[in-house]
């Protein structure tokens, strides 16, 4: 892993159903010098997880945090809830080379597990992946970011085949 990416911040959250692998992957994130901060839930006791994307997201809309990672029970009402806000890129990720190419092509800035679908070490080896793959700085893959920020406006416009005559 690049060190100097140990400098960066990671914001954290779940609802009830990853509380406990919320717990044990910000102990392993810290052990390797990120600075982990959690935005709850704070217990197993039930509770909702758009509230819980939502208190993730605004901290990463606001400029304080660049990544943050959610857990749910399978990951998928916490991705759906958390890319409902402006900005966030979530991606809902069971294996490595997708969080790697959800930063590379995506510049994805939640990553979101299901703490009930996958293991603890698979969850650990995820983030691990997610956090140490910068996105890339090529023009096709910030153009398709540009109208995924239009979509949000409600400025698309259907363009041509640009990206057919990549062939990428
Ligand atoms: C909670 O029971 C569960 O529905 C939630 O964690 C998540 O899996 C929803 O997508």
């Amino acid at each position: 892993m690049d060190k100097t990416k140990k400098n960066l911040k990671v914001i954290i959250g779940s609802d009830h159903a990853g509380f406990e692998a919320k717990a044990a992957l910000a102990a392993h994130l810290a052990g390797q010098g990120w600075k982990v901060t959690d935005s709850g839930t704070y217990s197993s006791a039930s509770c909702d997880y758009p509230a819980e994307a939502h208190k993730l997201c605004v901290r990463i809309q606001s400029g304080e945090f660049a990544l943050g990672i959610l857990l749910c029970g399978t990951g998928v009402g916490i991705s759906i809830a958390a890319n409902k806000h402006a900005g966030i890129r979530a991606a809902l990720c069971s294996d490595p080379v997708t969080a790697e190419l959800a930063r590379q092509h995506n510049d994805s800035n939640v990553l979101c597990m299901g703490a009930r679908i996958l293991p603890e070490e698979k969850l650990f080896e995820i983030a691990d992946r997610f956090l140490s793959t910068d996105a890339l700085d090529e023009e096709r893959h910030r153009r398709r970011q540009r109208m995924l920020t239009d979509l949000e406006n409600s400025s698309f416009a259907v363009p041509g085949p640009s990206g057919a005559a990549e062939g990428k």
